[in-house]
């Protein structure tokens, strides 16, 4: 472990791969997210034992309703078992789960355990759990837009009132600290529509391993990694701030 590192306060997964790792096993692709799972439980505890602070996992899209319809049913059966097994864990551990997406689109029940879970946790202290599900980062822009909209149409609000700050209020996450590392395991170089408002400074950090196979090891090289990185939001160095 390095001495003085910094621990990223908002750690974003963009968790890919489960599909190509079943593949690799002639299985189905089912077994891949049912292996992903194992990974959440892992990468979970790891980051809560590390001090981070909020841990955002992108776990359904907006674009995923277009897979075959048995893959998003084994999803779906996947969210209501994971939800049923883990919340007690998550409350005894002290994390609180939070939700970002547009849930009306999953089943009642589903819905339900979604709200009961967020209900359950919503006191505790320790690790953010933000799971993003049927979450889409242009539509989290144009939710927020939305309510803006509706503040000038009732007059809380001028346009010229309308900034970025605005914006950072009403865009999801606005609770928790800025997203500081981006992690897309699963060898692809793209957001796939994920936190497009949130991530604008975030640090980026890509891997070939698939998300099954991913480890603490590896995440621990990530935060490694994170740590050489220069964080200069459109500044320069301070030490050639000198003319
Ligand atoms: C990511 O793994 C999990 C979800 C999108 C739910 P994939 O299912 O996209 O796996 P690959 O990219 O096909 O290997
Ligand atoms: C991104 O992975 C979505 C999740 C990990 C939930 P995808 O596999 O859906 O992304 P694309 O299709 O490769 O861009
Ligand atoms: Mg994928």
């Amino acid at each position: 472990m390095i001495e003085h590192r910094v621990i990223p306060n908002h750690v974003a997964i963009i968790m890919d791969g489960n599909g190509r790792w079943a593949k690799q096993r002639n299985q189905l692709r089912a077994i891949g997210h049912r292996a992903g799972l194992k990974t959440v439980r892992k990468i979970v505890t790891y980051a809560a034992n590390q001090g981070v602070k909020a841990l955002t996992l992108y776990a359904f899209s907006s674009e995923n309703w277009n897979r075959p319809e048995t893959e998003v049913s084994a999803l779906m059966s996947l969210f209501v078992y994971a939800l049923n097994r883990e919340i007690k864990s998550l409350a005894k551990n002290n994390i609180r789960l939070q939700i970002i997406g547009d849930i009306s689109k999953f089943s009642q029940q589903l819905q339900k355990l979604i709200l009961n879970a967020v209900k359950l946790t919503q006191n505790n202290s320790g690790l953010v759990l933000n799971i993003a599900a049927n979450y889409g980062g242009r539509w989290d822009i144009v939710e927020s837009a939305k309510k803006i909209a509706s503040k000038v149409l009732q007059g809380e609000l001028s346009i010229d009132e309308i900034t970025e700050e605005h914006f950072n209020l009403e865009i999801t996450m606005s609770n928790l600290p800025a997203v500081d590392l981006v992690i897309r395991t699963g060898g692809e170089y793209r957001m796939s529509n994920f936190l497009l408002w949130q991530s604008a400074y975030s640090e980026l950090y890509f891997t070939d391993t698939l998300w099954p196979d991913f480890t603490e090891k590896q995440f621990e090289k990530a935060i490694t990694t994170f740590n050489t990185r220069e964080r200069r939001f459109g500044a320069v160095k301070v030490e050639e701030n000198i003319c």
